[in-house]
Order: C-alpha cells, then sequence, then structure tokens
C-alpha cells in the first residue's frame, strides 16, 4: 500500500492519500513534506538497498525537476505546500502558503539517494542541482515566516521546521562532501539554525512554536532529526515525552479508557484542542513516540555493547528513570530493556487500533470509539509505523548480541 503511493500514475509524485473525500477535502495531492519524510523512510527500511529503490527514486527525481520550474501565482515554487497528479502544477486554491519545510525535506531525500548513485558510482550531477536549487531557498530564508506543518499557524520559528532544516543541511552537506562538492556553508548554517533552537526546551519540555506550544511535531522531530539536539537518549526527549502523555491522556477518552482496563502503552496526536476531523490520536505520531523509544534502546544498547553493563547515575538519568519507573540501582541494560518495552507497548496499543482494516492504516484514530478515522491509507502513516519497526529490528540484533556476549 505504501509501495503503491509511491510514483503514483507513473510519473514520480508521492500521493498523501489516495482518497478523495477527507474530511479536509481530497488527499489526491503531492504533498512536500509527507514525500520528503515518506522517501527518507522508503530508503531506510530498504536497507538503503540502490537496486531496490531505484524504480521509484528515479522516478521522484524527475519529479522534483518539473515541479521546482513551475509557474506559480502565490508564491516561490520551493515552497509551495502540495502539488496536482501528475501534471505537477502547483495547486492553485486558498491554502496555508508559504510551507517551509519542503525544500529542506525534498532537499536531504534527494541526498539520500544521490549518496547511493556515489557509492555505486554511478552520475549524480542532476540530483547535485536539485539539492542546490532547493537549498539556495533554506541557506537565505531559514528565519522567514511560515505555516507549520499541520497547515495552521504562522511562525518564524517552529521546532520541527528548524531542526528539520539542520537534518537536511547535514545529510546534503554528507553528499556535498561525498561528490567532491563543498557542504560547509550547509553546515554552518546549519549550526547557526542549531543555536537557535536551544532555547524551545524550557518549563520542562520542549515547544514546537510560541502560538502553539505542545505538539507532537516535537516528537517526531526528535525521532527524525534528534541526532543533532535532544535526541532519544537526551532528559529534554524523557522530559517532554513525560509532559505530553499527560496532555495527550488528558485530551483522549480512548487513552483513559484503555489505561483503565490496563492496556499499556498511550496514543498521542498533534496537539491540545486540536479540531480536524473531531481532534484525535494519529497514527503516525503515535509510531514517532515508539521510534523514539527504540532509538534511545539502540543506542543505549550500544553503550552496553561497547562498556558493558553499569549502574546509572541517578541525577544525571533522573528524567528516563522517573519516566520508566526505575529504581536507584538499576542499570543501563533495564533502562535500555524498559525503552523497549515502552516502544513496544506503544506500537502494541497502535496495532489494537489498526489491525481490523485489512493492513490499510489512515490518518486518524477516533478518540472516542478508537476506530481508524479521516483519510485513508495515509502513506505518511506506513512510513513511520514501518520506519519504528525497521528501528526495532536494529535495537533487537544489538540486544541479541548484548545478552550473547553477557551470558556466555
Ligand atoms: C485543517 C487541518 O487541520 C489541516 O491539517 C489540513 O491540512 C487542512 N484543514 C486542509 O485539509
Ligand atoms: C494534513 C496534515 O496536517 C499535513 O501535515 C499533511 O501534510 C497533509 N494532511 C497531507 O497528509
Amino acid at each position: 500500500m505504501y509501495k503503491n503511493n509511491l510514483n503514483v500514475e507513473g510519473v514520480g509524485a508521492v500521493v498523501a492519500s489516495r482518497d478523495p473525500d477527507t474530511p479536509g477535502g481530497s488527499y489526491y495531492y503531492h504533498w512536500m513534506r509527507d514525500a520528503g519524510l515518506s522517501i527518507k523512510a522508503w530508503l531506510e527500511i530498504n536497507d538503503n538497498n540502490l537496486d531496490t529503490v531505484k524504480p521509484e527514486l528515479e522516478k521522484y527525481a524527475d519529479w522534483v525537476g518539473v515541479v521546482q520550474h513551475k509557474p506559480d501565482q502565490n508564491v516561490d515554487v520551493r515552497i509551495e505546500p502540495k502539488f496536482y497528479i501528475p501534471s505537477g502544477d502547483p495547486y492553485d486554491g486558498g491554502w496555508c502558503r508559504p510551507q517551509t519545510d519542503g525544500p529542506g525535506l525534498r532537499a536531504m531525500a534527494i541526498s539520500k539517494y544521490g549518496m547511493l548513485l556515489a557509492d555505486a558510482g554511478e552520475d549524480t550531477s542532476r540530483l547535485w542541482d536539485l539539492v542546490k536549487l532547493d537549498l539556495e531557498w533554506v541557506t537565505a530564508n531559514w528565519e522567514s515566516n511560515g505555516c507549520d506543518l499541520w497547515e495552521e499557524v504562522q511562525s518564524n520559528d517552529f521546532y520541527f521546521n528548524r531542526m528539520a532544516f539542520v537534518y537536511s543541511l547535514n545529510v546534503a552537506a554528507d553528499f556535498a562532501e561525498k561528490i567532491g562538492q563543498d557542504g560547509g556553508q550547509y553546515r554552518s548554517v546549519a549550526s547557526n539554525i542549531l543555536e537557535s533552537v536551544r532555547g524551545h526546551y524550557t518549563n520542562g519540555y520542549i515547544y514546537e512554536s510560541t502560538n502553539r506550544q505542545q505538539d507532537g511535531a516535537v516528537i517526531h522531530s526528535i525521532a527524525t532529526f534528534g541526532e543533532f539536539l535532544y535526541g532519544p537518549t537526551s532528559s529534554e526527549a524523557a522530559d517532554t515525552i513525560k509532559v505530553y502523555a499527560k496532555t495527550f491522556c488528558d485530551e483522549y477518552p480512548i487513552n483513559r479508557e484503555e489505561i483503565a482496563a490496563g492496556i499499556p502503552g498511550i496514543l498521542i496526536g498533534r496537539y491540545p484542542g486540536d479540531n480536524y476531523a473531531g481532534g484525535n490520536p494519529w497514527q503516525l505520531l503515535t509510531a514517532a513516540l515508539a521510534e523514539v523509544f527504540y532509538l534511545g534502546a539502540e543506542a543505549n544498547l550500544k553503550n552496553v555493547k561497547d562498556n558493558g553493563d553499569f549502574v546509572l547515575d541517578p541525577e544525571a538519568n533522573e528524567s528516563w528513570m522517573d519516566l520508566l519507573g526505575l529504581a536507584k540501582g538499576a542499570t543501563m541494560m533495564e533502562l535500555a530493556l524498559r525503552q523497549m518495552e515502552a516502544g513496544d507497548a506503544v506500537m502494541t496499543r497502535l496495532y489494537g487500533h489498526v489491525n481490523k482494516d485489512g493492513g490499510r492504516v489512515d490518518e486518524q484514530i477516533d478518540k472516542n470509539t478508537g476506530e481508524q478515522t479521516s483519510a485513508e491509507g495515509l502513506t505518511w502513516s506506513y512510513a513511520n509505523i514501518l520506519h519504528a519497526m525497521k528501528v526495532r529490528e536494529q535495537a533487537v540484533t544489538i540486544k541479541g548480541q548484548v545478552l550473547s556476549r553477557l551470558y556466555m
């Protein structure tokens, strides 16, 4: 179903969903953000295997080459949110514009593919041109105003967007350096952006923007871009999860009902007070939360693999120990195993709400009934669920290595 949403109509577009009739209108468009993130996940769940990914990725690159040069009556076409399929014309109706996360995420996806081609000794010049054009916009305009990823509020300082810039610029710099180009400018802009974003951790959690404080987009950022700041092992991540878990528990009756019934895990959504399709948990964000736990487990298991197990310093690890209920004297291995369990609890809870629909995963889960709702078969949902499972698989491999070492 995921693959079926790539290279749509043979033109390389990634459809947000094939559902023509959702509470937000048709989803039969190529959204730049959904596509960049879903292509990244597609590469990674396929182990970055060039032969596997090449057919869809060549077409995606063709598509990007077309849409980057479409005339646009509203904004610079690089910061348009969505495009018609198959023409690639920017959507011309009223919409929240601009959306500035698009060009960075697109350049990031193309850069990841470019590195695979370069490793195989193939020509990457056309991909490099695509990346440069998008990042020219980012390096010059990263402080400018735009809509959030949920296409609702305006700010020039969204945590998600800034962390997406940081991540994307660094990936593009890796690509540049691999092909003998200069990645220095991308790295230096990325480090300026990184400094600008540290202040988002305040009052015990990371906030998305001043006008939209608690937002599941932050959890997505920790999972996807967190290697550069406040990553999945950080105390800031644990503190943020703690605050958000309470918020989304209060927000969604289904969470409270299942907790009362003794079912572990939690479903999270966009933000408290959301009213899109009633304001519900989101599959793609719940999967991102599970991924944060799996990434934390993976990193901590690596630590044990390299250094042996050791008792946690209760001060340095206070946030994680508190979040996962670990007592003084607990070890790094115990923390890692608790993180795995927490990830599994979240994924199992999620599975319980999507497993009746024959593998189809939608955008939202009704906060009262627990049934899937809103856009059907959302590409970004598949991307995040499969990506979380991929990270879990990696963590399980390391766990096996650690256990055989510890008990041999
Ligand atoms: C409002 C929703 O909250 C937003 O995410 C969506 O994209 C637009 N409506 C259009 O469907
Ligand atoms: C609405 C979501 O709020 C937005 O983030 C997404 O890009 C579109 N739907 C398409 O999936």
